[in-house]
């Protein structure tokens, strides 16, 4: 008994190529009248899927077909924690979620879309993503801890990422902190994450942990040229935004879930991940600090020494830190 399921994965796999009714009936052992039999169907569901005379079905890579392959095959897997959202485009991903969240959506809600308009990045800076070639997304959650606490969850999502490319076959990425993920080779930026909370009478009523990944662009604006990278420039072509995403889900359930039980305790993974530690840094703010981080402390914070030997605590939103030697900031 064909599944309609693996139609999709296959159709997904060669997505925006034409697979003849032939191929697929040969790859799933059974006859073409039952391959365009289930076609018919899902298209009837709404599954974005086009069929031309002598070239076969293509898989059209729209947002509904991305929510629907995400849910499925993360139902699939038995996850019931998330349910993913996927717009075609939107103004920002965390904007929506926290809405949804007013709202009160539930913990786990995935907001993701194809383009958004006026991506934001952190401290007030825009996010280029106007444009189809990354992963945009934003998870909402609701954990009982404390306030100070929460520069961790941005910590959870950047672990997850790291986690995620590893699990697609790419090594070759690091965190700076707090929670960009560059290339070890250029030190270029992939990933960037942007947490937002919502309180409610001072207590946290949820956070909306956003996440943009540059998948497969091929070149960046010279206003970045120097500092961005992608997936596919860093040599990962064969990895799928929807296919990623599910990785990344995976990982941080995992990862949120320890956070839960024990803040502090994904520490020493990001310690051993953060090219920032042990080199000098220049801290931009109203003082400017220069000097060297040799720590993160159990709220995720850096530990800056300055040539006085003065002791700098600095906390993700509060500053920008720029390496010295070549080491890069984008935003
Ligand atoms: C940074 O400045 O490094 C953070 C960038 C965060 C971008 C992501 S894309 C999805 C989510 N929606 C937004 O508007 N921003 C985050």
């Amino acid at each position: 008994m064909i599944q309609e399921s693996d139609i999709v994965h296959i159709l997904s796999d060669h997505s925006g190529q034409f697979v003849s009714g032939e191929s697929l009936a040969n790859l799933l052992g059974c006859s073409r009248a039952a391959v365009w039999k289930k076609i018919r169907h899902l298209r009837e569901k709404g599954y974005p899927i086009e069929a031309v005379t002598n070239k076969g079905y293509r898989y059209m890579d729209t947002h509904e077909a991305i929510e629907y392959r995400v849910n499925t095959i993360l139902s699939g897997q038995g996850d019931a924690f998330f349910k993913v959202k996927y717009f075609d485009r939107v103004d920002s991903t965390n904007a929506v979620c926290r809405e949804l969240g007013r709202e009160g959506a539930q913990e786990g809600l995935v907001v993701g879309a194809l383009v958004q308009q006026q991506g934001r990045g952190r401290r007030g800076n825009d996010w280029l993503s106007d444009h189809a070639d990354g992963l945009w997304f934003s998870i909402l959650v609701r954990p009982e801890t404390n306030a100070e606490n929460l520069g961790l969850l941005s910590l959870v999502m950047s672990l997850s990422v790291h986690d995620a490319f590893d699990a697609v076959g790419y090594t070759g990425s690091a965190i700076k902190w707090p929670n960009d993920i560059v290339s070890l080779q250029t030190g270029r930026k992939i990933c960037g994450i942007l947490s937002e909370a919502s309180f409610e009478d001072q207590r946290l009523s949820f956070a909306v942990i956003g996440c943009g990944i540059n998948v497969s662009q091929k070149a960046f604006p010279d206003s970045i040229e120097s500092k961005a990278t992608s997936l596919f420039l860093e040599g990962v072509t064969h990895v799928t935004k929807e296919l990623l995403l599910i990785d990344i889900l995976a990982a941080f359930k995992k990862r949120y879930d320890e956070f839960l039980r024990a803040p502090s305790e994904m520490l020493c993974d990001y310690r051993s991940l953060c090219v920032t530690l042990g080199r000098e840094v220049r801290v931009e703010g109203a003082l400017p600090i220069i000097g060297k981080a040799y720590d993160i402390d159990t709220l995720g914070r850096l530990i800056v020494r300055d040539a006085n030997s003065q002791v700098h605590v600095l906390s993700a939103g509060d500053v920008s830190v720029r390496g010295i030697m070549g080491y890069t900031d984008v935003r």
